[in-house]
């Protein structure tokens, strides 16, 4: 079974699609680490942002890999080429990298590639990024939009990097998930878009507890 979730920044896709996979036992996928991942990498080696086909190449030959550190089962760490980016990978800096990193069509084909054959491993996974539901699988079992009024969703991001350590105030928040909103929804490539099948949630005043509810309800009605 495929359970695809889609929708903006910060909007709890990891938070809802980590859940579900551990409460019923399935794969999850983090398909943003993999276009963070690739980005971060691309910033190490000093590749323009904009040099379209160094990126493609990279992302054709860069070998991606998650790994589990807890025993839960459930990916806790990243690594690209070998080289862990589990921290480097949720940073300021690469969440400005991965925009346009992530809107060059040759980096979607070869994620998209690669998203596809991991999930093909696994009996039952949830994936979560931008484009599950419309482009890397449009047949999924089940499809799910999340989100959130971007003052939510700035809120909860904020008190993530508070957490993290990272020294950022709710407005600067705000704005950088403004401008990714405005980025993912409007470059050519897989835009960021509600599948026609998908069921949209805005989670905005809603727990966590209660959209994973919501969520494991519908996975176990498609079961
Ligand atoms: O979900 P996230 O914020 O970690 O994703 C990081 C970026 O990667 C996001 O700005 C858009 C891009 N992305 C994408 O284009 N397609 C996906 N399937 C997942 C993420």
């Amino acid at each position: 079974m495929i359970v695809a979730i889609d929708g903006p920044a910060a909007s709890g896709k990891s938070t809802v699609a980590r859940a579900i996979a551990g409460h019923l036992g399935m794969a999850y996928l983090d398909t943003g680490a993999m276009y963070r991942a690739l980005a971060v990498e691309a910033l190490s080696r000093g590749v323009a942002l904009d040099d379209a086909e160094t990126l493609s190449q990279m992302a054709c030959e860069c070998v991606i890999r998650f790994s589990h550190a807890d025993g839960s089962g459930l990916p806790t760490h990243v690594a690209i080429d070998g080289m862990d980016v589990t921290a480097a990978i949720r940073t300021p800096v690469a969440d400005k990298a991965v925009s346009p990193v992530s809107a060059v069509p040759g980096v979607r084909a070869a994620m998209v590639d690669q998203q596809r054959r991991i999930s093909r491993e696994q009996e039952n996974t949830v994936l979560e990024g931008r484009d599950i539901g419309t482009v890397v699988f449009p047949h999924a079992d089940l499809k799910i939009f999340l989100t959130a009024s971007a003052e939510e969703r700035a809120r909860r991001r904020t008190l993530d990097m508070e957490a993290r350590g990272a020294d950022m105030t709710y407005d600067e928040v705000l704005t950088d998930l403004r401008r990714r909103d405005e980025y993912d929804s409007n470059r050519s490539a897989s835009p960021l878009m509600k599948a026609d099948d998908a069921i949209e949630l805005d989670t905005t005043g809603m727990t966590i507890h209660d959209v994973v509810a919501y969520v494991e309800a519908l996975v176990a009605e498609r079961r």
